[in-house]
């Protein structure tokens, strides 16, 4: 439970606000590359604030304020010219970095332009994506994150508009449980409904039997110790990330990676971004432009899209309300990851105030190369392909977001392409080691949830209930 005014001060995002100037120390995914290839010109909202990001004809990206200083009118409809955004209504020209260069209506020997100016941030790509930074110069470097910047991989971008506070969608990251109902029972029940073959789902309905907690050098790892697993497992010896302040890790097999961006749109709507990348182990060409596509929430009937892990996370999120209510919630012993990340935004916003940056910001370009973080699966190389065996792809994309993705079926193809030749003796190209995951300070929390070893209840049992996870806890 917090306190209202607690509450407000880690979900409020606005310009001034204690969260908003911690969040205005990161770079923020705003926009996909592809989408300025048909429209140079975007309008965005980040952080409560209404922004133009464009693309001039020299190349070069410009994210600026909304409305023009003249007399107002969106820049939303300007012009990309040779350098810089031209205003559609009097045709002021501003650059990037909010300079008027040119007023062409004024009289010739105007000076006005130069003492005008109009509000202008960084933006940068990386990995298909364009990411903003709104805070105090000078700016750190935009992260090189290991998916970001990996070759020979597949990547595709999924996107959808989360209409309640950002922090809702981060502390279900630190949720573990919520995976054994949310994406195990209710999935389930979500698949039968729609006359779906249960046992062929994905997700984790497995039994938890231990939950456990630490932070390290880019955030928090949750820890999960299910039915037949040790600690030795990646479930609990790798563990599932949260990178610092608002991106999850996710996949938990080894040949897909992906990141869950939590944009603050404002306080309450967040920009979702699921950056899904695939390495099938064979050579693959760049891309020359990396796919964006929407999250549906609704089918064609109009129902929520509830068969899809990532919409049944929105279900929670969202249900809790715009900004949920905490000093009205009732935290149990499994929310010690909720309350760690609570903890952490706390710590980091005061070292905000103390003028300190806060975790996970680069200024070093030679730790900056490619930033390998962890992920559960990686060790094992190709023991757990087989989720996306063609027996269970089909099934397994039925079951995410990126089931809408205009290349899926090529990503499908791909795989088929691996199989056929790991099948006739090629070796495929190797995944990356698991990098070292040191731990960060007192943070270790544990909570026991069953004896290890006890025997599941008939029925219940994660063999029974899901042959994936089944045969991944046989051999542990
Ligand atoms: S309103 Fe933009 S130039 Fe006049
Ligand atoms: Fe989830």
């Amino acid at each position: 439970m917090l306190s209202k005014e607690a509450n407000e001060r880690i979900t409020r995002v606005g310009p001034g606000t204690p969260m908003g100037e911690l969040m205005r120390r990161y770079w923020h995914p705003i926009a996909a590359s592809v989408e300025l290839q048909d429209n140079p010109v975007k309008k965005v909202r980040i952080l409560g604030e209404d922004l133009v990001l464009y693309r001039d004809r020299s190349g070069n990206l410009g994210l600026i304020d909304e409305p023009c200083p003249h007399r107002r009118v969106s820049m939303e409809y300007g012009i990309p010219e040779q350098e810089g955004l031209r205003c559609p209504y009097h045709g002021w020209l501003f650059n990037h970095e909010g300079r008027c260069l040119e007023q062409p209506a004024e009289p010739w020997n105007s000076t006005f332009k130069d003492r005008i100016t109009t509000k202008a941030y960084n933006a940068q790509e990386l990995g298909g994506l364009v990411f903003a930074y709104l805070g105090p110069q000078p700016a750190p470097l935009l992260p090189r994150y290991d998916i970001l910047v990996w070759e020979n991989v597949v990547r595709h971008i999924g996107v959808v508009v989360i209409p309640c506070n950002w922090v809702q969608c981060m502390e279900n990251s630190m949720d573990p449980v919520h995976t054994e109902y949310l994406h195990g029972r209710f999935m389930e029940y979500q698949w039968a409904r729609r006359g779906w073959p249960v046992d062929s789902k994905p997700g984790v309905p497995f039994r938890h039997t231990r939950i456990g907690f630490d932070r390290f050098e880019h955030g928090l790892i949750k820890r999960r110790m299910v039915e037949g697993s040790s600690r030795e497992d990646d479930l609990w010896g790798v563990g599932h990330p949260v990178i610092f302040p608002h991106i999850l890790r996710r996949g938990a097999i080894d040949c897909n990676y992906a990141f869950q961006y939590r944009v603050p749109i404002d306080d309450t709507h967040t920009y979702h971004v699921s950056y899904e990348i695939y390495r099938p182990g064979i050579p693959i060409p760049p891309q020359e432009s990396i796919p964006l596509y929407d999250i549906p929430w609704n089918d064609e009937q109009g129902n929520m899209n509830l068969q899809i892990v990532m919409i049944q996370d929105a279900l929670a999120w969202v249900t809790q309300g715009s900004i949920a209510q905490r000093d009205k919630e009732h935290l149990a012993q499994t929310d010690a990851g909720v309350i760690l990340y609570r903890q952490l935004l706390e710590e980091q916003l005061q070292r905000v105030e103390r003028g300190e940056d806060p975790m996970e910001v680069y200024r070093n370009p030679a730790e900056n190369q490619c930033i390998d973080l962890p992920q559960e699966g990686i060790r094992y190389g190709d023991r757990l392909r087989h989720p996306l065996a063609p027996k269970y792809r089909s099934a397994y994309f039925r079951g995410q977001e990126v089931n809408y993705s205009p290349i899926i079926g090529w990503i499908g193809d791909l795989f088929e392409e691996a199989d056929r030749r790991a099948a006739g003796g090629d070796p495929l190209i190797p995944y990356t080691d698991q990098p070292d995951i040191p731990i960060v300070g007192d943070w270790h929390r544990e909570v026991e949830l069953r004896p290890t070893g006890q025997a599941a209840t008939a029925g219940e049992s994660a063999a029974e209930l899901f042959p994936l996870s089944g045969r991944r806890s046989s051999s542990t």
